[in-house]
């Protein structure tokens, strides 16, 4: 079974990440709310959390593959990252917020790359042959892990990704109160360009609400007719 699948994201007016800085505790307090059982996290996403390469390489290095004691009722974390370029699963594992940590992986991740993983006990799916194939991998999540829920938390790709496979069940949106402007796409939704009006994604609305800050909560549903191979 496919689970139901939430896109959460802050952005500007104009529709941008770049440049605001989100309220995470406002963010972290809506995403709580949405009844996630995974949390699927972009590649770039989560590098974005690590930027100091030199420093996280290193405390590998020392990793012992030894697991906290998770509180279950926690959601499990889901990267997709064919490349095999994360190496901070030990980091990601002693976070809080989540009860363990899942790789999704293709035919093409380097062996290696699954040697290193199996050192540090973290689990992994495989699925697809070059990039991830995301309608496998979250019927995989679900079938092995009863994920029901998952929240999106990526960028414009992965989100791209997801709802042009017609995966998405909702948008969540945090709009900040400004606008950012500029001439590169950075929006919450990078894919193909359209060739006929038929792939626009219609939603309906289903929530709205002013937060603190002058921060605007948008929930709306993708319409059926919008949700594709189901
Ligand atoms: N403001 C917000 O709400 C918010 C939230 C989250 C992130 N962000 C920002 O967004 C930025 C990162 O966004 P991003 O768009 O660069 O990257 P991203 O969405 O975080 O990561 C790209 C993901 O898409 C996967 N992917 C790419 N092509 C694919 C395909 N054809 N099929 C399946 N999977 C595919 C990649 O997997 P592989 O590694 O396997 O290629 C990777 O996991 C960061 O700066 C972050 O801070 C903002």
């Amino acid at each position: 079974m496919l689970p139901r699948i939430i896109i959460h994201n802050q952005v500007s007016v104009d529709g941008r990440f770049d440049w605001i800085v989100p309220d995470l505790a406002l963010f972290y307090g809506i995403a709580a709310s949405l009844g996630e059982d995974a949390t699927l996290a972009g590649s770039n996403t989560v590098l974005a959390g690590y930027p100091d390469e030199a420093t996280w390489l290193s405390l590998d290095a020392e990793y012992e593959p030894t697991r906290r004691e998770p509180d279950s009722s926690l959601p499990l974390l889901a990267v997709p990252d064919s490349r095999g370029r994360i190496r901070v699963w030990h980091l990601l594992r002693q976070e809080q917020y989540w009860r363990d940590a899942v790789a999704l992986v293709s035919s093409s991740t380097p062996r290696d790359y699954l040697d290193y993983l199996e050192r540090l006990r973290v689990d992994y799916i495989v699925a697809g042959d070059d990039h991830v194939d995301m309608r496998a991998a979250l019927e995989e999540l679900n079938a092995r892990y009863g994920v029901k829920v998952v929240r999106a938390d990526c960028g414009g790709t992965l989100n791209g990704v997801l709802l042009r496979e017609g995966l998405v069940d909702e948008v969540s949106l945090l709009i900040s109160p400004s606008l950012v402007g500029g001439t590169e796409v950075r929006s919450i939704f990078i894919a193909p360009e359209l060739e006929a009006a038929r792939g626009v994604i219609d939603l309906s609305l289903r929530r709205m609400e002013r937060l603190e800050g002058d921060v605007v909560w948008l929930l709306y549903q993708v319409k059926q007719a919008s949700r594709r191979g189901q």
